[in-house]
């Protein structure tokens, strides 16, 4: 199995090349520092001895086309494609600054799009394929924070799920993930009364779904109840929550 990895320097999308290199696929990782992804490739094949590539690009400047280029030649096939990279930012609240919002909206949304846009004809033929994204709780419901963040996740969602109807008789299956809080770079040190999932934990449920229906899932699973309570508190008490 090959599997490219979107977003594979830190947090989850490493901890999921790990797993991914542990059960054998052989790894194509993206993040925008080298610096970051050569010693992490160095690592993955002298412990597993899979045979791993790299590509430097900033997600909000991508050619997809280049990424797509580089990948044909190294490997002949894609089986997975993983999109994990994400970026929040504390001033994503009301008035955002142009750069940042440019760069939340391509980072968070855009890129996925455009990724999945290069690869989609030959995963959709492939049998074993995936296609697996990931989201957030934050898009579930609305709120003052994370507003661009929170809003290009749920466009996100969309386009897979729009993805899911169009290869609904293929091979290939679509998967998407809301995930909670999870103990990375991201989450940093903000403090909450709800349990912080270790993102190798994470990875390993999403690893160990390959091969299972297409469809959204919340990791760890415990937050479709949170969410549908968020969900359906009425707005007149959700207006005046600090979340
Ligand atoms: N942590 C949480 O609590 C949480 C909760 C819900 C959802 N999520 C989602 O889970 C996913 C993984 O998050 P994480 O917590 O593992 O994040 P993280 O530790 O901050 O890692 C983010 C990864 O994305 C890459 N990335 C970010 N911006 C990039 C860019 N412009 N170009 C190329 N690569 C870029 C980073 O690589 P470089 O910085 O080296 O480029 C890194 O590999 C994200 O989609 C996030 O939205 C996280």
């Amino acid at each position: 199995m090959r599997s490219l990895v979107v977003g594979a320097s830190a947090g989850l999308g490493r901890a999921l090349a790990e797993e991914l290199a542990r059960r054998g696929h052989d790894l194509y990782l993206v993040a925008s520092d080298e610096r970051d992804l050569e010693p992490l490739a160095r690592d993955l094949t002298l412990v597993h001895g899979v045979t791993v590539h790299t590509h430097a690009a900033d997600l909000a400047a991508l050619d997809p086309t280049d990424l797509r280029a580089g990948y044909d030649q190294r490997f002949d096939d894609l089986d997975c494609l993983f999109l994990v990279a994400g970026l929040g930012d504390p001033d994503d609240s009301g008035s955002v600054d142009p750069v940042l919002l440019d760069r939340l909206i391509a980072v968070n949304f855009a890129a996925g799009v455009r990724i999945v846009n290069v690869f989609l004809d030959d995963l959709a033929t492939r049998p074993g394929a995936h296609i697996v994204g990931v989201g957030s709780v934050a898009a579930a419901r609305a709120r003052r924070n994370n507003s661009v963040y929170g809003a290009s996740k749920r466009a996100l969602e969309f386009y897979f799920e729009a993805i899911r109807h169009y290869l609904a008789d293929a091979p290939c299956r679509v998967q998407f993930y809301r995930l909670g809080y999870m103990a990375t770079q991201m989450f940093g040190d903000r403090e909450t009364m709800l349990p912080v999932a270790r993102p190798e934990q994470v990875a390993r449920a999403m690893v160990d779904r390959l091969g299972g229906a297409s469809g959204v899932r919340y990791l760890p699973n415990w937050w479709r109840w949170v969410m549908l309570l968020i969900r359906l508190l009425p707005w007149p008490i959700f207006k005046r929550l600090d979340v």
